[in-house]
């Protein structure tokens, strides 16, 4: 077999050529000769600002000694502070009174838009619209750089299959080539085409790396993976939003094969900054330095700064390790002067990219932060919002629903809930500001009742909040199947709480939280004309439903437009056209679950009594809802695949699509290919293009997909990357497990 090394040091990104020739290199030259060490090391120091936190509160450090630490300019960066006039306060502290005056980078978790929400990422993902996904990151960026912010810890770009894991809500799902589409967008959203404009903010792909692997889906646990998924899966998209012009990249709280993400050189200096050629900083996570320590990889804090900054991080978060030790570790020459002028000439570098030494105060300006939170770009958000809902299930088309409906009950405290619908990582946003699904029903019909219906939740559920399931109260059931049974077809709207997801909030249970499952089976017993609106921020071993209920849509968290979304939906203004960015399992058990794994050798039984092949004695292996999957009002047909291989180099994948059914509709055709044989066993599917479009009844469309060498390779143990010659399957669908088949030869 001849094996063909693909070079993957590649081309300089735009952004690294135009550091590489333009007099940005000179600048920063000239300013790290006339820092002292200190001021070196204050570079490389962020610290939390004074009003919010985002982690725990470290033991060290008080607000006192910040603010002495910002006049000497031993700080290079503050996370967690907004709003013009705090931001302005830091930033004169350090350009007024520091000797350098060196501008301060500001850095927030603009996750989902800032005051303005747009979906969670997964939702956002579930739209596998690109340019939506681009434009809602701009939008963020709008509002964010407007308050003061320029630097955001997104997109968090960890590939993720379990969906016990809080964190899945961040990031785009379980797929490598759409996580790597998406992660661009975002990081083009973010930084514009242009990083000194005054509506740019620098990136952050994070967390570098394998964070979405954590054992059993626990917040913070150990990640140990084969080569073959570090390369193939975790570090694609890492390597995409690089070759984009990433400005900077975090690190993780986790272990990797046994060594901390923080600490951790093959990454961070191998890979990240050697191979890609990275020319932007790395950021720690939240304390992630210290934390080495209880790691077992370090046996201080003084060596737990020795091993990351020799590592390649470079900026600390919140450990006040190399604030503490740097300069001593320098000293006693065990972090060599070399180490730390890298990392403060790449910090230095992200600062003059984006305009801070021309202007620190450019992100300052109250007028525009006025104006720009007096007119949010709603339309932005509520776009994308339509565009993230995932159609389940609709059987007898019970959607959309009629606006003259007469008796059309709704039933869920979701329903009439403004704060869960903002989801998770909304530290710009005011608590309680969505537009509820009631809010958004009433703007279609006034032909319904409501019965809020057993609390989700029980105690606060704003920030800082007090999450407590209802588990027991069933006391206002009657009143909803009494209601179910005066009407025609009920609304259901269940789910979990915004704050179920996210950093810290993993769980071993999949199914509707609390009392939920109860509600449902009791109303269904007096009406089975239900459409189940799901609200959560990750995948949901719904099973039960999945059999019973005839209609499901999907609206994970939506933003602050979610009700009008979900009602534009429910009542066919829009088309659903979303399709799942992870797999639905049918049971915990099931879990990590997803569509691009290997085969076994007994992936089948060879009689309806096998026992022994690759099964469940309990359960199905098949998922519930398939990776890429989504219905719409109106019908798809897939027909004429053709594959043309007589360029070697650029197969040409083509096929054609028509709208059958009665109602226009967007479609997310979908190009998935499985190499047959090869040096390291393929996955049974891999998705290698997508495209969205629109088609009215009747109307056909010939889509063409290309196949070179850069969809048809992959990374072999040693980290290369290969393009064997041989067969493959190939696939053209409306998800993961429909479509067209066909084969072909790569020469
Ligand atoms: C910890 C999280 O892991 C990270 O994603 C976030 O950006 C930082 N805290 C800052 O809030």
């Amino acid at each position: 077999m001849s094996v063909t090394i693909v070079c993957i040091t590649a081309s300089l990104s735009f952004s690294q050529q135009k550091f590489a020739t333009d007099s940005i290199e000179i600048k920063v030259e000239a300013l790290l000769q006339r820092m002292t060490l200190e001021e070196k090391v204050g570079q490389m120091n962020q610290y939390n600002g004074f009003w919010e936190v985002t982690g725990p509160a470290p033991k060290e450090g008080n607000a006192k000694q910040k603010y002495e630490h910002l006049k000497k300019g031993w700080v290079g960066s503050v996370l967690n502070v907004q709003g013009t006039t705090n931001v302005r306060k830091l930033q004169e502290i350090v350009v007024k009174e520091s000797r350098l005056g060196i501008p301060l980078l500001f850095g927030f978790d603009v996750i989902h838009g800032h005051k303005t929400l747009s979906p969670i990422p997964l939702a956002e993902s579930a739209s596998w619209d690109l340019e939506a996904i681009e434009k809602s990151a701009r939008a963020a960026a709008v509002e964010a750089s407007a308050v003061g912010i320029n630097w955001t810890f997104a997109p968090m770009v960890d590939i993720t299959r379990d969906a016990r894991w809080g964190r899945v809500m961040e990031g785009a799902g379980e797929d490598p080539y759409l996580g790597s589409k998406i992660g661009i967008a975002r990081v083009h959203g973010f930084q514009g085409d242009d990083l000194s404009a005054t509506t740019s903010i620098v990136a952050c792909a994070k967390h570098f790396a394998g964070y979405g692997f954590v054992e059993a889906g626990r917040e913070y646990n150990t990640v140990d993976v084969g080569t073959s998924t570090l390369y193939n899966i975790i570090l694609p998209p890492f390597k995409a939003a690089v070759e984009n012009g990433v400005g900077t990249v975090m690190n993780a709280f986790n272990v990797l094969n046994g060594v901390p993400s923080t600490g951790n050189k093959f990454l961070q200096r191998d890979i990240l900054k050697g191979r890609w050629g990275f020319n932007g900083f790395v950021i720690s996570d939240w304390a992630s330095g210290a934390e080495m320590v209880d790691h077992g990889f370090a046996k201080d804090l003084k060596q737990a700064a020795e091993i990351a900054a020799n590592a390649g991080s470079d900026m600390d978060m919140e450990s006040y390790a190399y604030i503490t030790y740097l300069k001593q570790l320098e000293e006693e020459g065990k972090v060599d002067i070399k180490v730390v002028d890298d990392a403060v000439r790449r910090v230095l570098r992200v600062k003059y990219e984006l305009g801070l030494f021309d202007n620190p105060y450019k992100y300052c300006d109250a007028k525009r932060e006025e104006e720009t939170i007096a007119h949010p770009d709603k339309a932005t958000v509520l776009d994308i919002a339509k565009k993230s809902i995932v159609l389940l299930k609709n059987e007898n088309n019970l959607l959309p629903l009629s606006k003259n409906q007469q008796h059309i009950a709704v039933i869920g405290s979701l329903a009439n809930d403004k704060n869960s619908p903002l989801g998770n990582w909304r530290f710009g946003a005011t608590d309680s500001t969505a537009v509820s699904v009631l809010e958004g029903f009433s703007k279609y019909t006034t032909h319904f009742k409501y019965a809020k219906c057993a609390n989700l939740t029980l105690g606060k559920t704003i920030f800082p909040f007090e999450l407590k399931l209802n588990e027991t109260d069933t006391s206002e059931f009657a009143e909803a199947e009494q209601l179910a049974k005066q009407s025609d077809v009920v609304v259901m709207v269940l789910g979990e709480h915004g704050f179920q997801s996210g950093e810290g909030r993993s769980r071993t249970k999949l199914d509707l939280p609390g009392v939920q499952q109860q509600l449902l089976e009791a109303v269904y017993k007096v009406n089975k004309n239900i459409v189940l609106v799901l609200m959560n921020g990750r995948p949901l071993a719904i099973t039960w439903a999945a059999e019973h209920i005839p209609t499901i849509l999907e609206t994970w968290q939506l933003g602050t437009e979610a009700g009008d979304a979900i009602a534009s939906v429910l009542f066919g203004d829009y088309n659903p056209s979303g399709k799942l960015p992870m797999t639905f399992p049918r049971s915990v058990g099931q879990c990590p679950i997803y569509y691009n794994h290997y085969n076994t050798g007994r992936a089948t039984a060879k009689s309806k009594d096998e026992v022994f092949w690759s099964h469940y004695t309990d359960e199905s292996v098949k998922p519930l809802y398939p990776f890429g999957y989504g219905l719409s009002y109106t019908k798809f047909k897939y027909s004429n695949l053709s594959i043309d291989t007589s360029d070697a180099k650029n197969i040409k994948v083509s096929a054609t699509v028509t709208n059958t059914g009665t109602k226009s509709g967007e479609e997310v055709a979908q190009l998935y290919i499985h190499q047959k044989v090869a040096s390291v066993v393929r996955p049974v599917k891999e998705l290698k293009g997508f495209e969205k479009f629109s088609l009215k009844p009747n109307e056909s469309k010939v889509i063409t997909f290309s196949l070179t060498d850069k969809e048809l390779g992959f990374y072999n143990n040693e980290g290369n990357y290969v393009v064997e010659p041989g067969d493959f399957d190939l696939m053209v669908g409306s998800n993961s497990q429909e479509g067209l088949v066909g084969t072909f030869t790569r020469k």
